[in-house]
């Protein structure tokens, strides 16, 4: 009998780094990646190119359905165009988690992200993984930090590439998304009964990453 190829299942909050673990992970094991929370960010920005309202379930859905989104060296692709930097956005950032709140546009997304699962094995990071999209993941791990930990990190990291920043700011935008990531009634964010907590307030990234590969069962 064939075995299904194994699911790494990275979920967590904004900013708690768990994009730099997953991508760190899957690296160290060979494994494909997948960033859920791009394809979010890329609906938001074709709907807001397309005029499109946030609210429109129904041609968001359809937006989300066809989206010509690829991934290539890290660089994400909208329509062949490189939107990597676009997608990261306040804007987009924004529009993501409102659009990730609307039951179509999510289940337009489904079988493109179980697509990702390919062997030797996949690292995918999101909201959901666990609860939804890979409810049989090999391993599951809910990653998180204090949202002071995550308003800093997000912090410096704007500073590095130049960008204005303002702590307080950042901090209410964070609790903000946080808010609307748990409390809505599809895909909530939260910790499964069996996710292995990550909390990584005080520990760096790569305390993390060892932390995941550790317990990552191995294949017989
Ligand atoms: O991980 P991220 O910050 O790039 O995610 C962007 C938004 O998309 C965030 O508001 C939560 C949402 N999201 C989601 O609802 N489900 C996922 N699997 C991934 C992201």
């Amino acid at each position: 009998v064939a075995r299904p190829v194994p699911v790494l299942a990275i979920d967590g909050p904004s900013a708690s780094g768990k994009g730099t673990v997953a991508a760190r992970v899957a690296q160290a094991l060979g494994w494909h990646y997948l960033d859920s929370g791009s394809l979010y960010r890329l609906v938001a920005l074709a709907a807001l190119r397309a005029g499109v309202a946030l609210e429109e379930e129904g041609r968001l859905a359809a937006l989300a359905a066809a989206l010509p989104a690829s991934f290539e060296d890290g660089r994400v692709l909208l329509d062949g165009a490189d939107v990597t930097d676009d997608i990261r956005s306040e804007a987009c950032s924004a529009g993501a988690s409102k659009v990730a709140a609307l039951p179509a546009v999510r289940a337009a997304l489904l079988d493109r992200q179980r697509d990702y699962r390919a062997a030797p094995g996949l690292v995918a990071e999101g909201r959901d993984m666990g609860s939804v999209v890979f409810p049989d993941a090999a391993l599951k791990v809910f990653l998180t930090a204090t949202a002071e930990a995550r308003a800093e990190r997000r912090y410096k990291q704007l500073m590095a590439k130049g960008m204005a920043a303002n702590m307080q700011s950042l901090l209410k935008d964070l609790h903000e998304r946080d808010a609307r990531d748990a409390a809505r009634p599809v895909a909530p964010l939260k910790k499964l009964p069996d996710a292995v907590l990550l909390d990584t307030t005080n520990l760096d990234v790569e305390q993390a990453v060892s932390f995941v590969l550790e317990r990552v069962p191995v294949a017989d």
